[in-house]
């Protein structure tokens, strides 16, 4: 019996009751067909003033022993560039509603020493401000996404801050923007005005937002062609209000709107669930919750297929990702964590979801880059490592700017006492390199899974790419062990396609 659970934009999903094992799953597309684009901004990365996120995961200063190169490190410069790292938001999160930009420019010895008040009350340097931001999206080859402090800023604040950025004039503020060693102004492709504005970022109902935001992009003023799209601060989880009364009521100078949503295994915050201990249970509750992202996405763009019938407004996942119990010994509000092969799937489960909905999902940031939640990279004083959900980033960097190409997947459940969930989610794009890819991924930890390519428009004979995978759902890297989880090479009759229990392979269909 076949069970239709979505069908939405580009590609169908449904489950089969019975009970396989092996899996099964049939995927089925014609190669010719094209769907949108997947924005390469999906792959965009959130460094927060956060825990060692920026300090000491990023930044060491020019004085370290650490090599680096204008005080960022260039071991981690290096891995990020190898994933195509597109877009990087800052200051945050939280941090961005306590910002205030000019702490950051200006002579690092002068520059004033605030409190970190949302994690760990630390003492917050300034070191890294906004010249320092652009020196890192620069030495990365991306984008810079900055968030505006709406909470605690002013109209006034923000919108110099916007001229001191991009003004090519003389004024005062460009002007003291080059006698900080800055002559051209920088590109800015994203701005938020303010995050969280329904808690951190000051609490508020989305009907008062709104009328802020009107109040604030008004001023958001740059030289013609260097605006940048202009974020409106919107919900999370299951919420819909604050997409439905922004799309409604903010009707000029807003490019999309922000949603984030985190994977928590037990879905309560109070105790979410260990990083590296868990069993078969918590792991299928952690790929359960994370699905739910599926049915959100879904219920938001209906929304904004009603208030916003063109498709002008994108809507961004700005903050996403694995989020567990705070580590024994560590300070609880650094949000350190270690990382296994399940934040792998989750991160690779979630690209699935977002390449389905790339009408609409134009951009999103996991949380976050280094150090913090489900990080790319750890380090440990002059050490680094790359956790499994870097190598996933660097599976799927071929999904950047491709063209999503619709398809249908039929596939067995995967279940645990009454849930189930599908046991296999999929991928097909064409790269900018004009070849074909598919991704794949089997959430079941124990049972391999048969899929049937049911392919028109090419004859697809092979499958050739990588494989991530190990031997337990509890595997990591460790800077004793750095490369225990990492991808390995796949090849595969397109028609003999077996995908092994907890594994991810993306792959390109050759003729
Ligand atoms: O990513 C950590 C925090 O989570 C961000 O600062 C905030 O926006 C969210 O609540």
């Amino acid at each position: 019996m076949l069970r239709t659970l979505t069908a939405v934009a580009c590609a169908t999903l449904t489950l089969s009751a019975a009970i396989a094992k092996p899996h099964e799953a049939t995927i089925s597309a014609d190669l010719t067909q094209t769907g949108p684009q997947i924005n390469k901004d999906i792959y965009g990365q959130f460094a927060e003033h956060l825990g060692r996120g920026i300090y000491e995961g990023l930044w060491v200063g020019k004085d370290s022993d650490i090599p680096n190169t204008k005080g960022f490190r260039n071991d981690v410069i290096s891995a990020l560039k190898d994933i195509k790292v597109p877009l990087v938001r800052w200051p945050g999160g939280c941090f961005a509603d306590e910002y205030h930009w000019r702490d950051g420019i200006g002579a690092a010895e002068e520059r004033p020493v605030k409190v970190n008040t949302h994690w760990g009350g630390v003492e917050e340097t300034n070191a890294v401000g906004t010249h320092e931001f652009f020196d890192l999206v620069e030495l990365l080859g991306a984008d810079a996404y900055v968030n505006g402090n709406l909470g605690s800023g002013s109209v006034r604040e923000m919108a110099e801050w916007m001229e001191y950025m991009t003004s090519d004039k003389n004024s005062t503020l460009a002007n003291e923007r080059r006698a900080n060693g800055r002559e051209e102004p920088w590109d800015i492709a994203y701005f938020g005005i303010g995050n969280e504005s329904w808690g951190c970022g000051g609490h508020m109902r989305p009907q008062y937002y709104v009328d802020l935001y009107r109040q604030y992009a008004t001023f958001m003023k740059a030289p013609p062609g260097k605006r940048p799209k202009l974020v409106g601060s919107g919900g999370h989880t299951e919420d819909t209000e604050w997409t439905d009364v922004l799309s409604a009521n903010i009707d000029r100078d807003m490019d999309g709107i922000s949603y984030h949503f985190y994977t928590l295994p037990t879905s309560e915050w109070s105790k979410k669930g260990h990083a590296t201990d868990f069993d078969n249970t918590m792991w299928f509750k952690t790929l359960e919750r994370t699905l739910r992202i599926d049915k959100y996405i879904a219920d938001n763009i209906a929304v904004l297929d009603e208030n916003d019938p063109d498709g002008e407004l994108g809507f961004y996942v700005d903050e996403w990702g694995t989020w567990y119990d705070a580590e024994e010994g560590r300070e609880p509000g650094f949000l350190y964590q270690q990382n296994t092969l399940r934040d792998a799937v989750v991160a690779a489960v979630n690209f699935n979801i977002f390449h389905h909905y790339a009408e609409r999902v134009h951009m999103t940031n996991i949380a976050q880059m280094v150090n913090v939640l489900q990080a790319m990279i750890l380090t440990d004083g002059a050490e680094m490592l790359k956790t499994p959900t870097y190598h996933v980033y660097g599976m799927y960097k071929v999904f950047q700017d491709a063209t999503a190409i619709p398809f249908t997947i039929t596939t067995s459940k995967y279940s645990q006492g009454n849930e189930s969930v599908p046991a296999i989610t999929a991928s097909i794009a064409k790269g900018e390199d004009g070849k074909l890819y598919i991704a794949l991924v089997n959430l079941d930890p124990a049972e391999e899974a048969t899929i049937s390519l049911d392919l028109k428009g090419m004859k697809v004979s092979s499958l050739n790419g990588q494989i991530l995978t190990a031997d337990n759902i509890t595997d990591k890297n460790t800077f004793a062990k750095k490369n225990v989880v990492k991808p390995a090479e796949f090849s595969a009759d397109a028609d003999d396609l077996t995908l092994p229990a907890k594994s991810i392979v993306v792959a390109e269909l050759v003729k």
